[in-house]
């Protein structure tokens, strides 16, 4: 297939791009600038120069493709209304240029909004509707174009997809530990987050474009629940400095955007991933990359 790829220059992205080259699929890129634009070049990857903020720009690269997998998002979180409503705009628009195709269109998703006091299912529906809620609700409209001849299928990547050369929200955890010459975790640290490793998640990518029905959710989940205070006792461990419990009250002074994901239980299961699409993530562990150093140019080191 010939795949329109939206932040395909990014962590996941350029993964996914390595994998679909490898199983002869073809790649068109967006890229907004030069760099990211010689990055595919340079893999064998066409380059569809354009933007988030062009939604006209999206809308030419879906109707160049037989696929779209769309995973650019505005990581701004201090901003995160807005980033959602550009999410909706851009998924929305290239959605309409698929309805009636049977093409497939595939979009990053999260996990977040879990805290269900049990692991989340793909059975489990988002709670998030219409343009201001998270990520614009663009995971639910996706999902109704299922009805509208468009094969479309969330991907809930887990919290972090780790690995060599992350800058995600495991890498910004060793940066603040190393800031504060300790490691924290929120409150007893008995609340989870799932992970999954890089390589694992683009594995899982091609076999979704591949296969997964039109209307399926899949979860991007190689390890259910880590508890954030083995999460925390692993990045202490790495660099040399004491593992702490942060107060709740204290969360957000220290973990500033990230204590609104670092402090909820993201616990998920990926059972029927499994099953629907045939997918064995083979790690490492999140703990495992944490200590094998995957994480060292967070650190500076
Ligand atoms: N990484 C995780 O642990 C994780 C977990 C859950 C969900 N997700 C979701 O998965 C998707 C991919 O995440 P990631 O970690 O790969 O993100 P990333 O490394 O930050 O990459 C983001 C991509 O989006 C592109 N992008 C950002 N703003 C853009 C704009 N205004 N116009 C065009 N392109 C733009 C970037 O292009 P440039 O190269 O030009 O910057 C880059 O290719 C995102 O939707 C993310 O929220 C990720």
């Amino acid at each position: 297939m010939r795949v329109f790829i939206t932040g395909a220059s990014g962590w996941i992205g350029s993964a996914v791009t390595d994998e679909l080259l490898a199983y002869d699929h073809q790649v068109l890129g967006l890229a907004r600038s030069e760099e990211s634009a010689a990055a595919l070049e340079a893999k064998g990857a066409e380059v569809h120069r354009g933007s988030l903020d062009d939604v006209d720009s999206l809308i030419a690269g879906a109707k160049a493709a037989d696929a779209v997998i769309h995973l650019a998002f505005k990581h701004d979180f201090t901003d995160y209304a807005a980033a959602g409503r550009s999410e909706r705009a851009a998924v929305e628009g290239m959605l309409d240029v698929l309805a009636g195709s049977d093409r497939p269109f595939l979009l990053a998703s999260g996990l977040a909004g879990a805290d269900l006091g049990r692991a989340l299912t793909e059975d489990d529906a988002s709670p998030f509707h219409g343009p201001e809620s998270l990520r614009g609700g663009s995971e639910n409209l996706a999902l109704e174009y299922a009805e509208r001849g468009v094969r479309s299928v969330a991907l809930r990547f887990a919290p972090t997809v780790h690995g060599t050369g992350d800058h995600g929200f495991t890498a910004r955890l060793v940066q603040i530990a190393q800031e504060h010459g300790d490691a924290g975790y929120i409150g007893d640290g008995s609340h989870r987050w799932a992970a999954v490793h890089r390589a694992d998640a683009a594995r899982l990518v091609r076999l979704a474009l591949e296969k997964a029905p039109a209307g399926s959710r899949v979860h991007a989940v190689g390890e259910e629940g880590v508890p954030t205070r083995d999460i925390a006792a692993a990045i202490g461990a790495y660099l040399g400095v004491p593992t702490v419990s942060v107060p709740p009250a204290e969360a957000e002074a220290r973990f500033t955007w990230l204590a609104r994901f670092f402090g909820h239980d993201v616990h998920a299961s990926s059972a029927r991933t499994r099953e629907l699409l045939g997918w064995e993530p083979t790690g490492p562990t999140l703990l495992e990359d944490i200590a094998g150093g995957a994480y060292a140019a967070a650190a500076g080191r």
